[in-house]
């Protein structure tokens, strides 16, 4: 059986004292929720101090980006050697990424490669837009995006993967729970090919887009469905841990 892993992405919000607050709210009642993996991934600028609040806890952290070069002259970059330090997980290939900041599925995959180099676990984001959608190329597009970020990767070493529909990302439209385990199914599937059906098995794959209290049960009761990437909703305290801890009751039915 995969543990679930339910993931806060922050994204550009929160300033130092606002993470602290957040985390220290959350802290002990997230600790407690047993059954499923609770990762956090706080802004660059807050990880150390967020590291400092969960030591002991049986919360993770994880990073929004890296750069693939370990060190030099790359001013305002952030190394996965730096990383590794402060944290277990990284969010690579996020479609703000790849939209805002000219991410290419080439640098995608070398993020990769080098985060797994340095012994982090990535989470890889992947999902087609709104126009592709609509045009029926949901699976053309994820087989692409995970082929080209997997080229040359021999292992998934732990690897999360998160199916992040573009359309469903902030605009409070999620996918429904069945379209999600739809195309979380196909990209297993793809994994298996690539790989082996052990792999397949084993890899957690996540869903994101509008994931909120009210629909975490749709999506987490979804048998190929390994957990979520929470945007929004893991900026409020409440919504958070509501959706672990539905996350953990289905799993213990
Ligand atoms: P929202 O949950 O705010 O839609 O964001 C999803 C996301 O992009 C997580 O990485």
């Amino acid at each position: 059986m995969r543990v679930p892993l339910i993931a806060g992405n922050w994204k550009m919000n929160t300033t130092l004292s606002e993470a602290i607050e957040l985390v220290s709210g959350i802290l002990r009642e997230l600790d407690k929720i047993d059954n499923v993996d609770k990762v956090l991934c706080p802004p660059f600028i807050s990880l150390a101090a967020v590291g400092e609040l969960i030591k002991g806890s049986s919360i993770k952290l994880g990073a929004q980006n890296l750069y693939f070069v370990e060190k030099g002259a790359y001013t305002g970059e952030i190394s996965p050697l730096m990383l590794t330090d402060l944290c277990e997980f990284v969010i690579i290939g996020h479609s703000e990424r790849r939209q805002y900041f000219n991410e290419t599925g080439e640098i995608v995959n070398k993020k990769v490669q080098a985060a797994l180099k340095a012994g982090l676990k990535p989470i890889l984001c992947i999902g087609e837009r709104l126009e592709e959608n609509e045009a029926g190329l949901t699976e053309e597009v994820v087989t692409r995006q995970l082929r080209s970020a997997l080229t040359g990767i021999d292992r998934l070493s732990g690897m999360i993967i998160a199916y992040e529909p573009v359309w469903a990302i902030g605009t409070g439209k999620a996918a429904t729970g069945e379209q999600a385990n739809q195309t979380i199914g196909f990209i297993r599937r793809n994994i298996s090919e690539l790989y082996d059906t052990e792999a397949a098995q084993n890899v957690r794959i996540l869903y994101g887009g509008s994931v909120t209290a009210e629909n975490a049960t749709e999506f987490m009761q979804q048998p190929e469905i390994g957990g979520a990437l929470v945007g929004g909703a893991s900026l409020k305290a409440d919504q958070f841990l509501s959706i672990v801890r539905q996350t953990s009751e289905i799993r213990r039915r």
